[in-house]
């Protein structure tokens, strides 16, 4: 199973298995990662599970539709040329090891 390695906004870090299919933010969110919130449940209508991907992955994962764009100009922490909405991140074998750091508002 894919990994997934969250930095946490406590300073933490936490290395996650994730379901194929599954994304960033379920497997965050069923493995208690401490500062995902995840409001919409992944609908995305909340902007609460905004991430900064680690910029070798960032090709691969690729870059956010309209709409999270939008969503993400209203996201309470600052916004980045990495930040994506993480339910919006399906996981794959390609993106095994993938880092995010969980932006420290949500
Ligand atoms: S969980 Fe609400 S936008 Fe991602």
């Amino acid at each position: 199973m894919p990994k997934i390695v969250f930095n946490c906004p406590d300073g933490s870090q936490r290395v996650v298995e994730a379901r194929s299919g599954s994304s960033i933010m379920e497997t965050g969110t069923k493995s208690g990662v401490p500062g995902i919130v995840a409001e919409c449940g992944g609908a995305l209508a909340c902007a609460t599970c905004h991430v900064y991907v680690a910029e070798n992955y960032r090709a691969l994962v690729g870059e956010a539709g309209d709409f999270e764009d939008e969503m993400l100009e209203d996201a309470a922490a600052e916004r980045k040329e990495n930040s994506r909405l993480s339910c919006q991140i399906p996981m794959t074998d390609e993106l095994d090891g993938i880092e995010v750091t969980v932006a420290p508002e949500q």
